[in-house]
């Protein structure tokens, strides 16, 4: 198995070669993270209804958010205020909050323990290990696990977790990289880090989302 420091190294030396800066950014913090706790509980109300109070979504097509580095929630409701990620639903919530609240519902959901969903397809599941793990060189696909980290749990601020998360999210996802809906680098955001994904997600073939979207939520959470 290819140890986890080279899989990160390799994961970092396949964003270099498609032409990111570093991809890790500093975490944003809010201003006043104590005294906003309030504001920021209040803020959540709106959003529990579709992520769970405790930021787990009943729904499978809405992601959980519990647990995600703060900084990329931030920066994911940036863009779909921005429109730089195209969803009409999140445009609508994004466009009533300022840059601060979108920095304090980051910090909220972020610091909320993350959920396991676990997978209906155990077997499907299994299929995508070694993809996920080890990634597949010839066809230019780093290991997903280099950035994601093996638990799933993300790495450092621009990672997102993705283990635990609803497979019928992830799978979504993994086809708007695919199709270009998500992850194209625009004027504000020329570095936009969704790049990375949209590059590798094009290399995956129908069956091998499917499979992965279903071994990340099998993976458990830490
Ligand atoms: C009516 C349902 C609904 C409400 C209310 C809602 N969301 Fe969402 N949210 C969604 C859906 C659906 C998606 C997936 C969008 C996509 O497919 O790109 C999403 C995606 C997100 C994401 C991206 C997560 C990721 O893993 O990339 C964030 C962050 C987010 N929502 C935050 C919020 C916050 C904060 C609020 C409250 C201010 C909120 N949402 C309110 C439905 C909702
Ligand atoms: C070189 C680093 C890197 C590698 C390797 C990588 N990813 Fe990602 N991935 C990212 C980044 C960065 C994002 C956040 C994109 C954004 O900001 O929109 C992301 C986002 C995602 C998302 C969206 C999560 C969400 O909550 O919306 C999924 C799903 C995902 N990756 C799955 C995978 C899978 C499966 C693999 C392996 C085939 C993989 N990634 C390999 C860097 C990577």
């Amino acid at each position: 198995m290819i140890s986890i420091r080279r899989s990160i190294a390799l994961a970092l030396l396949f964003a270099a070669a498609i032409g990111l800066a570093t991809p890790v950014l500093a975490e944003d913090k809010p201003a006043d993270a104590q005294g906003d706790a309030a504001k920021a509980q209040a803020a959540a109300a709106v959003c529990a209804g579709c992520h769970g109070a405790e930021g787990i979504s009943p729904i499978p097509t809405q992601p959980n958010l519990a647990g995600m580095p703060s900084a990329y929630l931030t920066k994911e409701l940036r863009h779909f205020k921005s429109g730089q990620r195209d969803d009409a639903i999140m445009k609508g919530f994004a466009a009533t909050l300022s840059d601060d609240d979108m920095k304090l519902l980051g910090a909220y959901f972020s610091a909320k323990p993350a959920g396991t969903i676990g997978s209906k397809d155990l077997k499907l599941a299994k299929t995508a290990e070694r993809l996920y793990r080890g990634g597949d060189a010839t066809r230019g696909i780093p290991a997903c696990a280099g950035c994601h980290s093996p638990s799933g749990a993300g790495i450092a601020a621009q990672y997102p977790r993705i283990g635990g998360q609803h497979a019928e999210y992830t799978l979504a996802q993994l086809n708007n990289f695919r199709s270009g809906k998500r992850g194209v680098a625009s004027k504000d955001d020329p570095n936009a880090n969704g790049k990375m994904m949209a590059t590798i997600a094009s290399r995956l073939t129908d069956a091998e989302v499917k499979a992965l979207a279903e071994y990340t939520a099998a993976l458990k959470a830490n």
